[in-house]
Parts: C-alpha cells; sequence; structure tokens
C-alpha cells in the first residue's frame, strides 16, 4: 500500500508519534512521511492510506494543519483510507484543576481533522486518536510512542480485514 502520513510539530513531539506510526506499518508499504508545511497542493497520485497527525492547539489542529486540508478539493479523498491523529496535554501533568477541567472540556484536534478528511471523500479506518505529552510542550508520556505503534499496526490489520 501506498501511505502518507502528514504531520505538524511545534516542540517534536507530534513528529516523533508520526515515525513511531510509520514504525508501525509492515515493511512492504511504501511509505512517505511529510511535515505539512512540504505537502504541496496535490498529494501524490496513488495514496491508498492517508495519516493527519496535529498537536492540539487552543482546543483545535494547528493553523498549518487547518490551512492544508482546507487547501483540498472536495472529493480529493475520495477511495483513501483515512484515520487522525493528534498530541493533547496528559491531563495528569497538569496542576491546576480549573485548567484540568476547561482543557478536557474544550476539545482536541484529532476529531476535526478526521470530520474534514470523511467530509473529502475519505474513508474511515480507525476512530481519532489522541497521544499525551507531559505538560505544555513534552516530552511524550511514557508508553505513549509505543501506543503509537500499536495504532498503525491496528489500522493496517483493519484495512487487510475489509479489503480481503
Ligand atoms: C499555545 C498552546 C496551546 C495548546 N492548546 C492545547 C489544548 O487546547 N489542548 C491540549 O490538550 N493541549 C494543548 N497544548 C499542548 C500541545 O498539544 C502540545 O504542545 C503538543 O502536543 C506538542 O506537540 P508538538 O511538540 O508536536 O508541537 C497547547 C500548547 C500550546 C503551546
Amino acid at each position: 500500500m501506498n501511505i502518507l502520513i502528514i504531520y505538524d510539530s511545534f516542540f517534536g513531539n507530534t513528529q516523533k508519534i508520526a515515525e513511531a506510526i510509520l514504525s508501525g506499518f509492515s515493511p512492504n508499504n511504501k511509505i512517505v512521511l511529510k511535515n505539512v508545511t512540504e505537502v504541496e497542493q496535490n498529494l501524490p497520485e496513488k495514496i491508498d492510506v492517508l495519516i493527519v497527525g496535529s498537536p492540539t492547539r487552543g482546543f483545535r489542529p494547528s493553523p498549518n494543519t487547518l490551512k492544508f486540508i482546507k487547501s483540498i478539493g472536495s472529493k480529493s479523498f475520495e477511495g483513501v483510507k483515512v484515520a487522525a491523529f493528534d498530541t493533547r496535554i496528559n491531563l495528569e501533568t497538569l496542576k491546576k484543576a480549573a485548567f484540568r477541567y476547561m482543557v478536557d472540556k474544550g476539545g482536541y484536534a484529532a476529531k476535526t481533522i478526521l470530520k474534514q478528511l470523511l467530509k473529502k471523500g475519505g474513508e474511515q479506518v480507525a476512530g481519532p486518536e489522541g497521544f499525551l505529552v507531559d505538560g505544555e510542550e513534552g516530552p511524550i508520556t511514557e508508553g505513549e510512542t509505543s501506543r503509537a505503534v500499536v495504532w498503525a499496526q491496528t489500522i493496517e490489520s483493519e484495512i487487510i480485514r475489509i479489503t480481503t
């Protein structure tokens, strides 16, 4: 399968999660990992799977991620299997209860990204997934990188299940 993983990252955490996701797919796939700022207007011709990840910033995807999604034509992802992930604050690392409550209630980037990918014709192969970072800038919470590897493996199994 041709797999494209697109990510944005301010402090490097989402990039590391994207790399872990890449490593979770079997090596017989052709996988390209791109920073969202490097993605041209037209995606490569033949993509079977598109995974988009962003840090959650103010309860939403990053501005560059939103800009990318907006720039894509309405039926561009028809026939493409899609999934979305984000990184987000590990609430256990926030001291103030009021802040914890607000962050939790505000929502996260992956849900918004996935909704947009589906709107452009993509076929969902996983629920929106969040990976935790400690505090506002990371590092990645222990165990989350391994969970990202497993998430990719689950996506690959699901694709094999629905296509065979
Ligand atoms: C300005 C700013 C806003 C943020 N907003 C949220 C938020 O609404 N919800 C959340 O869970 N984390 C929030 N975070 C934490 C980010 O999600 C965290 O910095 C990000 O996951 C790190 O990924 P990166 O290293 O790839 O940028 C925010 C961080 C910053 C600096």
